[in-house]
């Protein structure tokens, strides 16, 4: 599908932020191994944390779902059965990265495909350490999808110092960590999201720089009745285009601000965005607030490398930011980018150059040339079927000086389905 983005006269008026997806994710895995009825409220209506329940219930878990609300019966660590034919990911990493762990660890033979971008996604980060753990797993290439879990074999605990700061790769670990007879010692030096040892209640040891997380057979596995909270990484397309548009007041409502998210709101501050959190509350274990955003005067900045994984997934969309700062703004120790639902560097610096923007990539990152006060050049581009670009490339259009087309819009609903309709509300 292609959309054409005109620019938007003014961005003014209320949103309601869709409920966050990594949460999502892990709401249907870990209620599905729990004992317990749980209810789960504002579940997303996105493809990829569908994808997970459908995947769960072709393990036999019984799921109903009525508009938002999910009523899951956990079967318990022991009750998952097996698929009988392959479960589809589709676009989503995080599907298959976290019930891979959890299939592998539970002695599940299963297979598990997704679409063609999944299929290109290195999966060796996890495979390393399942493999380490006794478990047998087989893969396209050895590295990619998809993956199958071979024979059931017994969970062999291990002590796993993360190589890359990744929650997908300490989550699947842990996951398969919680079926071992002494518990999996996971050390993680550069903090990345921290919903599963949250939601899971696992135990968390901070000693210095380092935090240790353990999984075993002796945890129990908690229900998770709750209300899953706006996505902090779908707000951040509001933030960014209520920052550098001209004539911009816009209120964002209900959005997760878990620390381990958030780093974006920082780095926006830090540019001189004027964005003010009001509200503040908890929905279930969660911290949420309502934002508001109007149009600032950004100043460029640098990205500190602990700050990438906090930000992994706002990092496409800050460009724009960095690409309406006056002065030169720099995105380095983030090649992990390259290993996202496309290569994020080399799609962001297409659209942006497209657009005007003069852009240098590096093999981590970006440097990027900002005029304070830009209108994009129009441009045409596409999103390489990767959500987070359509919608960054959205915000431009929304402040480019003419019209621009995005190929492959569609895949803004791999997150975030309203996405195209929110905007026409607001422009
Ligand atoms: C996610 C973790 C991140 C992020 C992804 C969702 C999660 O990936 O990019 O969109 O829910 O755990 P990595 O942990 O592999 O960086």
């Amino acid at each position: 599908m292609k959309k054409t983005v005109s620019p938007a006269r003014k961005l003014n008026g209320e949103i309601t932020i869709p409920p966050d997806k990594s949460i999502a994710h892990r709401a249907a895995l870990f209620a599905s191994i729990s004992d317990e009825v749980s209810h789960i409220s504002n579940y997303p209506a996105a493809q990829d944390p569908q994808s997970s329940l459908s995947c769960m219930q072709q393990l036999g878990v019984p799921i109903t779902q009525e508009n938002d609300r999910v009523e899951i019966k956990g079967v318990g660590r022991k009750g998952l059965q097996k698929p009988a034919s392959v479960l589809d990911c589709g676009n989503s990493g995080t599907t298959m990265r976290l019930l891979t762990g959890l299939l592998a660890g539970a002695g599940v033979p299963a297979t598990l495909q997704g679409d063609d971008s999944l299929s290109r996604r290195t999966m060796k980060r996890i495979i390393e350490p399942l493999r380490k753990m006794g478990l047998s797993i087989s893969a396209r290439e050895d590295a990619y999808p998809p993956l199958r879990i071979e024979k059931p074999m017994p969970v062999q605990p291990i002590r796993f110092e993360l190589p890359v700061a990744s929650a997908q790769v300490k989550s699947c670990v842990l996951l398969a960590g919680l079926f071992g007879e002494s518990p999996t010692e996971v050390i993680e030096r550069i903090p990345s999201r921290d919903h599963t040892e949250k939601m899971l209640g696992l135990e968390v040891k901070q000693r210095g720089d380092k935090k240790f997380i353990y999984s075993s057979l002796g945890h129990d596995i908690p229900g998770q009745s709750m209300r899953i909270p706006g996505d902090f990484s779908s707000a951040a397309f509001w933030l960014v285009a209520g920052a550098v548009h001209p004539e911009a007041d816009l209120q964002l409502k209900g959005v997760g601000i878990n620390p381990s998210r958030t780093a974006l709101m920082d780095i926006l501050k830090r540019m001189g965005a004027r964005i003010e959190v009001s509200n503040e509350r908890y929905e279930g274990k969660e911290p949420v607030a309502d934002f508001s955003v109007k149009t600032s005067d950004l100043q460029p900045t640098e990205i500190h490398a602990w700050e990438v994984p906090n930000a992994i997934d706002e990092l496409p969309v800050l460009t724009v930011a960095m690409a309406c700062a006056g002065g030169t703004s720099a995105i380095r120790h983030a090649s992990e980018l390259r290993h996202k639902e496309t290569d994020r560097i080399a799609a962001i610096s297409e659209i942006l150059k497209a657009a005007g923007v003069e852009i240098q990539e590096f093999e981590d990152g970006l440097e990027i040339s900002g005029e304070s006060g830009r209108r994009f050049k129009p441009f045409e581009g596409t999103s390489r079927d990767d959500h987070r670009i359509a919608m960054t490339a959205a915000v431009m259009g929304l402040c480019s000086n003419g019209d621009c087309t995005i190929h492959e819009a569609e895949a803004a609903a791999v997150s975030y389905p309203d996405f195209w309709k929110d905007m026409e509300s607001v422009s």
